[in-house]
């Protein structure tokens, strides 16, 4: 049984309900998972994860939702150190935004590597033009994450 940090970056929930449906799965699996929708380095190191999952959707123009930009900020000026610790990213966008699609997953990504997380399976990215059910996408590639990590 691992303890799990899941925070979440949305602005219309769609977001919110995958991160449920992958807190479930997680749960169901034996896990303790956290989500939080105002994350924080605090609350993070509070958790005391054995393993860290972003799932963010993408707004503006290529921007991290406002509820996980504290979070993306914090941990470049706090610098807490991931020390291999895993984490995976689940990256909600439409491709209609060609030049930005997926990019708030995509800076997460790059933080928590620059941190020194290990990614034990890459970044998914879940196109809202291509699946109307995003949750599927996503627990496909949570039920990997999960074999890679455990
Ligand atoms: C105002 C606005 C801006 C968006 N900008 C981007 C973007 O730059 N890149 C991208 O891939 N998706 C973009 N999206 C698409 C959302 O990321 C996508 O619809 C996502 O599923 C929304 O998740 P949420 O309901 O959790 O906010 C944008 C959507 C809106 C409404």
């Amino acid at each position: 049984m691992a303890n799990i940090y899941l925070a979440v970056g949305t602005v219309t929930c769609t977001a919110s309900a995958v991160a449920r449906s992958c807190a479930d799965l997680l749960r169901n699996a034996g896990h303790d998972v956290t989500v939080d929708e105002q994350a924080s380095v605090a609350a993070l190191n509070a958790a005391q994860a054995d393993a860290v999952l972003i799932v963010t959707a993408t707004t503006g123009k290529g921007d991290i939702p406002n509820n996980l930009l504290n979070f993306y900020v914090e941990l470049e000026t706090e610098s807490p150190l991931q020390n291999g610790r895993p984490f995976g990213v689940i990256s909600l966008g439409d491709s209609s935004y060609s030049m930005t699609f997926c990019q708030a997953g995509a800076l997460m990504e790059e933080r928590f590597l620059g941190l020194q997380g290990a990614q034990p399976i890459p970044r998914i990215t879940i196109d809202a033009i291509e699946t109307q059910i995003p949750d599927d996408d996503a627990l496909f590639w949570l039920k990997e994450w999960m074999e890679a990590l455990f």
